[in-house]
């Protein structure tokens, strides 16, 4: 599958592009500045112009599947988080819903099922993590939602501790190398295909632990 990665440039994303050519997809990475273009090619991945905030619509030229891991970080103000982290990724469903796009793998957060259970400074990013997600759930297309709590960049173990449709407060923090290798286990089950997954770091084997419940 050809598979465009929004936020190709981040942590997550990063480490997506090389597994998806190792699973034999062809990636495209999104990215919104042409000199991200070279490091983007040095991971296998085509690069594709797009910027949640502009122009974006043609980013998603000839792709059978999108990931969105794009994000505002935490270094910027709340109206970047609406602008990225809620309406970009609404924008993004959109486009693939105008587009025939229909297979869509979003990185969202623990806690964005219920943002109730959240107070503090965190709370406004876990309310756009949740309408995002809505939004998808809500849209036409074969979602799966990944909700790592807290990302880390040590090295993947491979191993994930996966809750399906609940979200536990309480676990260890987990290797984006790991969520990147998730990403790619779930496009390749279709099984997890209307799916919300809480990913802490664990000891289940990925291809094990991204295995809904039967
Ligand atoms: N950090 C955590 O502990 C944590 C926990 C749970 C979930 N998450 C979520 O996990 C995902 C990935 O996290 P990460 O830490 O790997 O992300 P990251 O390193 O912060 O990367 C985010 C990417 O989004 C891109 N981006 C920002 N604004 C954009 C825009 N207007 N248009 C297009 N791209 C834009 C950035 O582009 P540039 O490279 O150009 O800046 C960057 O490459 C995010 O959705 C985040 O919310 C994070």
């Amino acid at each position: 599958m050809s598979i465009a990665v929004i936020g190709a440039n981040g942590g997550i994303g990063r480490r997506l592009l090389p597994r998806l050519n190792e699973a034999d997809h062809e990636p495209i990475g999104v990215v919104r500045s042409e000199e991200q273009f070279d490091p983007i090619r040095d991971r296998g991945a085509k690069p594709m112009l797009g910027d949640l905030e502009g122009q974006f619509a043609s980013a998603l030229d000839g792709a059978d599947a999108v990931v969105f891991t794009a994000g505002a970080g935490g270094s910027t103000g709340w109206d970047k988080t609406i602008l990225v982290d809620l309406w970009g990724a609404e924008r993004v469903v959109r486009a693939c819903e105008a587009n025939g796009i229909d297979r869509f793998v979003m990185i969202s957060s623990r806690g964005a099922d219920d943002p109730e259970r959240r107070q503090g400074p965190i709370k406004p990013y876990i309310v756009a993590k949740h309408v995002a997600d809505r939004t998808l759930q809500q849209s036409s297309l074969d979602e799966t939602i990944l909700r790592p709590t807290r990302l880390t960049d040590e090295e993947g173990t491979g191993c994930v501790a996966a809750y399906f449709d609940t979200d536990p407060e309480a676990g260890d923090p987990i290797p984006r190398a790991d969520v990147a290798q998730a990403v790619v286990e779930c496009l390749d089950h279709d099984a997890t295909i209307g799916h919300a997954v809480t990913l802490y770091g664990g000891d289940t084997p990925i291809e094990d632990a991204i295995q809904p419940p039967s």
